[in-house]
């Protein structure tokens, strides 16, 4: 069954977890598809990740676009939401509707996810209203890792706390289809996924929310050096792939790939005329 924002919502009134993991790619997504997770994020973490820079403050809209489109590809069922990269929405609600009907359009989107809470409520509400479902994203956002100085834990103060809270009315009553809170306390993203209508998607956000995302390389250890707290291992992939690749070159090397099964055979009256 196509998972759509009615289907995440009615997930979270019948008290039904939502499963969300990142994708960048066809393959990635049709796996992640098969498998039968709800909802597929093509994360501006893809300028990190799939791309190698620091941070997710390069990422284009022309990135997102082209690799929303490979996701597109590989999905049946799940729902696609596609991040709004730095600086595609932030400048007016004019870009924001622009860049999120280019995301659905050309991506082929079901949905677009921007950080930031009230202050962006006018803009949510446009592209909610050219018929572009929202998600947002608050606590953590790491497009704002210059003004925060740093990844950290977001809303441990009670003024954080109470902003959040607020930002995350405000993006529901602008039209928000569903939230994610990124590195937020538990008990406050508890808070605030009781008193919301609309589903929360944490990450680092305990096991209260509505949902759960993370992104694919993390929780399949891809990457050994890189553990975050709220990131658990569900296979250990990195690893698997690196021993493959070494069994790769020795076999190669030691000349016992290829195979004779996996080799072409041609007659050999017609080689020996080559002779
Ligand atoms: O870009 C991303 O992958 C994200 C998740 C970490 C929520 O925004």
């Amino acid at each position: 069954m196509k998972n759509t924002v009615i289907t995440i919502q009615q997930a979270k009134e019948r008290g039904e977890k939502i499963t969300m993991l990142t994708a960048y790619d066809y393959s990635m997504a049709r796996l992640i598809d098969e498998a039968g997770i709800n909802m597929i994020l093509v994360g501006d973490s893809l300028g990190m990740v799939m791309l190698g820079y620091e941070d997710t403050l390069s990422v284009t809209m022309e990135d997102m676009i082209h690799h929303t489109k490979a996701v597109a590809r590989g999905v049946t069922d799940t729902m696609i939401v596609a991040d709004m990269p730095f600086m595609s929405y932030q400048t007016s609600v004019y870009d924001a509707v622009l860049n999120a009907g280019r995301l659905m359009k050309e991506g082929r989107a079901n949905a677009v996810k921007l950080e930031g809470g009230k202050e962006f409520a006018e803009h949510i509400r446009a592209i909610t209203a050219a018929s572009v479902p929202v998600v947002a994203h608050l606590g953590l956002t790491p497009q704002s890792l210059n003004a925060f100085g740093g990844f950290k834990v977001q809303g441990k103060t009670e003024e954080a706390a109470r902003k959040l809270l607020e930002d995350a009315k405000a993006v529901e009553a602008a039209g928000a289809v569903a939230v994610v809170l990124e590195c937020v306390p538990a008990k406050l993203a508890k808070l605030v996924t009781d008193q919301l209508h609309i589903p929360t998607i944490g990450i680092g956000a305990g096991a209260d929310c509505d949902g759960q995302v993370l992104v694919y390389q993390d929780m399949l250890a891809m990457f050994g050096d890189f553990k975050p707290k709220f990131v658990k291992r569900f296979a250990e992939i990195g690893s698997m792939m690196k021993e493959g690749f070494q069994k790769y070159i020795e076999e190669v090397k030691s000349g016992a790939f290829p195979a004779e099964e996996h080799t072409f055979k041609i007659e050999d009256e017609v080689i020996e005329k080559l002779y």
